[in-house]
């Protein structure tokens, strides 16, 4: 069983630390939610976790099948299992979802496997087909460009859609819920929900509680200033709904200042 353990990083953006001593553990099988306000570092996490050039990890380790990954390149560190669904993913003119899919599938499987001749085109609209199906998308949508005009529900979709044809065993989703409608919210949980089992381990990153309505998280964190500050069961997210992070604020700056 795979886990990820993130032991305290501290990352940054031009020289400014973000993140603050970051310690965490998502096992396969798992769902966590990250929570906290704006500006807190969530994004940071994700973007540091994948290896984006834009951030420097300055202490800390993340350890994944053996190896820290701080040590790996982006695609390295994706055809280990790890994904990352953006916050706002981009556009790709002239790449079709299929055309996209289908090499990122091949990418992941000839890292494995040098001799991968590439994935079968029946056995990969299989797959599409199926998965698509899953999430309730019309088949029209894997010929288009990626992102190219999508709106903001389809291209929560569309990274749902590359999650569950990639089946990553540690998968990252920054704030999948920004922008969707409840009916896009419910079909992207939906898919979420279907792609869980012993496989899948999700750190799901949200600002609201809403979407944890319909992903049952196994535990939740909260992230203040750069650093987890609370962990806790489902319920947790509940009382922030109800107290906001104030309550937190105040224990902190307390301990900071005592
Ligand atoms: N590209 C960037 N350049 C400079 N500062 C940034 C950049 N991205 C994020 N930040 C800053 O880093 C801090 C954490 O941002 P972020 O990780 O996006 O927070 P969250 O996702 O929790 O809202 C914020 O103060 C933000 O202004
Ligand atoms: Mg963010």
């Amino acid at each position: 069983m795979s886990e990820l353990d993130i032991r305290n990083l501290h990352a940054g953006i031009d020289g400014r630390e973000i993140l603050k001593g970051v310690n965490l553990v998502i096992k396969q099988g798992e769902v966590h939610a990250l929570m906290g306000p704006n500006g807190t570092g969530k994004s940071t996490l994700a973007y540091t976790l994948m290896g984006h050039p834009n951030y420097q990890v300055t202490e800390g380790e993340v350890w994944f099948k053996g190896q820290n990954i701080l040590e790996l390149e982006p695609d390295e560190r994706a055809h280990l299992g790890l994904f990352l669904a953006f916050q706002y993913p981009v556009a790709i003119p002239g790449v079709s979802v299929a055309n996209f899919l289908r090499a990122a599938i091949n990418a992941n499987r000839k890292s494995n496997n040098p001799e991968y001749k590439g994935i079968p085109v029946p056995e990969f609209r299989k797959l599409l087909k199926e998965e698509m199906d899953l999430l309730r998308m019309d088949h029209a949508f894997a010929g288009r460009y990626l992102n190219d005009g999508f709106s903001g529900g389809e291209k929560k979709r569309a990274e749902v859609l590359q999650m569950a044809t990639l089946k990553p065993e540690i998968a990252v989703m920054d704030e999948t819920d920004s922008g969707l409608d409840i009916d896009a919210l419910r079909i992207v949980s939906d898919g979420v929900n279907a792609l869980r089992g012993p496989e899948l381990g999700v750190l799901v990153i949200t600002h609201y509680q809403r979407i944890l309505n319909y992903i049952k998280p196994d535990q939740v964190h909260i992230m203040l200033g750069g650093r987890i500050v609370e962990s806790g069961g489902a319920d947790l997210a509940l009382h922030l709904e109800e107290h906001g992070y104030d309550w937190l604020r105040e224990r902190e700056d307390h301990t900071i200042t005592a």
